[in-house]
């Protein structure tokens, strides 16, 4: 356990210092953090406040104001279906409904065997190819009900595809 969680600190400092931009601060580096692991873990409130020279408290409060950052690991597999007003007018609420009905699931979050998190997604920016889905972000474009269906009902657990 020890060892595991020095590995995540290790990939978690090595996030940190990928950074390079000129204003590194507690928010662009919770940003590093998330896109690395897809989480920000107890472990990265401590490097952070510790890497910016502020307060976990302080880390803590930036984090927790911002509803992009979650705290848990995501699914094996992130599943985004856009519904931004292109999408919108070319089916996405067909597409929605239809993945939501055979994950069992009523709202965006994670399949309870945490074989996917699915996420409404505003715009993909890819609306000329819209309807969009993207799966551990990879676009795919022109999609109806029945093929966003089958690439969800075909991602395996533990990351495969
Ligand atoms: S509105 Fe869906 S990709 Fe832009």
């Amino acid at each position: 356990m020890a060892a595991e969680s020095e590995a995540l600190r290790e990939r978690i400092r090595k996030a940190m210092a990928s950074q390079t931009q000129s204003n590194i601060n507690v928010l662009s580096s919770l940003h590093a953090v998330l896109d690395e692991l897809g989480y920000v873990p107890d472990e990265a409130i401590e490097e952070v406040a510790e890497s910016t020279g502020t307060t976990i408290n302080t880390v803590w409060g930036v984090a927790s104001f911002y509803t992009n950052f979650r705290f848990t690991p995501p699914g094996d597999h992130i599943v985004e279906i856009c519904w931004g007003p292109t999408c919108h007018l070319l089916g996405a609420t067909i597409i929605l409904q239809g993945v939501l009905d055979d994950l069992g699931m009523s709202d965006e979050g994670d399949t309870a065997d945490n074989r996917l998190t699915l996420k409404y997604n505003t715009c993909l920016g890819a609306c000329s190819q819209a309807p969009v889905i993207s799966v551990d972000h990879r676009l795919m474009g022109r999609q109806t009900v029945e093929s966003a269906r089958s690439i969800v009902s075909q991602l395996k657990p533990g990351g495969g595809h």
